[in-house]
């Protein structure tokens, strides 16, 4: 079971060379620029590692933030599979917690101190805003580093096809794809420099003028000095807890369209999905544009129709194009049937093959109805409720910050 690629789609071709890497001994193969995560998915392998109590862990964030995807890679573990590429010969095994804890130290000899080489700006994260940073910066003349741990430029909201994919159909008309390469491209084509595949471990603040960045590729160690640092860490999503939620068969919103949209893989043959915000349509209609069948939405905020009507109406004079693309969406989920559920959350999940999905309406007040149940069968949910900023870089470095009533915390002072 699990996702399928829908890689002979006609708007776009594989381009990666064939590879093939090992799993657990076993020989699988895949094309070069996927991430290990991504191969193994397209397998329908979902289990990457065992917990403590031995249930199955897998791809859940595909971003690099939640370490659920930590598997072991030529015998160095911790290696998160969602942003580790795959490469021929490789061979990766699965981990439980009794695998010995086995990273391969920081290659010090190479430690490069390079005190000339001083940035006035390092730009951490390479999204939307990193590089509008950087295409700004280095138009004002600056010395700009741009540094990201991911293998490519654009972050989630940008983010572009895997080197494995190239598009078939220049003329596609996406606005994400098509924004984020003309804005990649301007700066790949300008004096800034570009670090990918590297993370900040440690930063540290010399002087006012100069802060230190430790940066980690390939286990080798890199030390960069900057006058200022701009954090564009951008944000991750929020999971609410249930019963059954670390099951490999349920990832983040963001995780899926990260499958869908760099990789070309939906998410699973039959999707729910389950949380709040625009972000969940878009994902619902991009997956039914692939294939997929979707089984049902189900949004933690109360039906907008028709008391909301009113407010509606005046949001298309504020955003008109986000109002059409938000329709747009809502339509397509109606016009194939799809069960969307108002203000109702995800109770529990249980089963593998496929899982079972409860969801309850939210009372008044924000509990759960458990007795009017509703159940759902798929072999993926997804989920997303909001954002929270990524923040911990600015906080280590010192700078003051507030929570707020909800949890969240602001960085109020730089
Ligand atoms: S770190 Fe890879 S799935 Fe979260």
């Amino acid at each position: 079971m699990g996702g399928y690629s829908t890689i002979n789609d006609k708007n776009f071709k594989v381009i990666g060379k064939p590879i093939k890497l090992k799993f657990n001994g076993i020989t699988l193969s895949g094309f070069e620029g996927q991430s290990i995560a991504a191969l193994l998915y397209s397998k329908g392998i979902r289990g990457l590692r065992n917990s403590k109590s031995g249930d199955e862990r897998g791809l859940f964030c595909g971003m690099g933030v939640c370490y659920e995807c930590a598997v072991s890679v030529n015998g160095i573990t911790g290696k998160r599979a969602c942003l580790e590429p795959a490469k021929d010969g490789t061979d990766v095994r699965s981990l439980d917690y009794k695998t010995p804890y086995n990273p391969i130290p920081p290659i010090i000899s190479e430690y490069k101190i390079d005190s000339e080489k001083t940035y006035d700006i390092a730009i951490i994260g390479s999204g939307p805003a990193g590089l509008m940073a950087a295409k700004t910066l280095i138009g004002k003349g600056l010395k700009v580093v741009i540094i990201d741990e991911r293998l490519g430029l654009g972050g989630q909201y940008f983010k572009q096809l895997a080197k494995s994919h190239s598009f078939e159909n220049k003329s596609l008309n996406d606005y994400q794809y098509r924004r984020g390469s003309e804005l990649i491209k301007q700066v790949q084509n300008s004096d800034t420099e570009v670090k990918l595949g590297s993370t900040v471990i440690a930063s540290e603040k010399i002087s006012n003028n100069h802060l230190n960045i430790s940066l980690l590729k390939n286990e080798v160690m890199e030390l960069i000095n900057a006058k200022r640092i701009i954090f564009c860490t951008g944000a991750y999503e929020i999971a609410r807890p249930f019963p059954g939620w670390t099951s490999p068969n349920i990832i983040t919103t963001g995780a899926a369209q990260s499958l869908l949209r760099s990789y070309r893989l939906n998410a699973g043959k039959e999707i729910v999905i389950a949380g709040n915000g625009p972000l969940n349509f878009q994902l619902a209609a991009e997956l039914i544009d692939n294939g997929a069948k979707l089984k049902g939405v189900i949004e933690a905020s109360p039906n907008p129709f028709p008391f909301k009507t009113i407010s509606l109406i005046k949001s298309m004079f504020y955003d008109p194009n986000l109002m059409i693309q938000g329709s747009t969406y809502l339509a397509k989920l109606i016009l194939n049937r799809v069960p969307i559920l108002f203000k109702h959350h995800v109770n529990e999940v249980f089963g593998k093959n496929p899982s079972t999905i409860k969801v309850s309406p939210i009372l008044d007040g924000g509990k759960l109805d458990i007795n009017k149940n509703v159940e759902f069968s798929a072999d993926t949910l997804c989920v997303g409720y909001g954002f929270l900023s990524n923040d911990e870089l600015p906080r280590l470095l010192g700078c003051k910050y507030e929570y707020k009533e909800t949890g969240v915390s602001k960085i109020i002072c730089d």
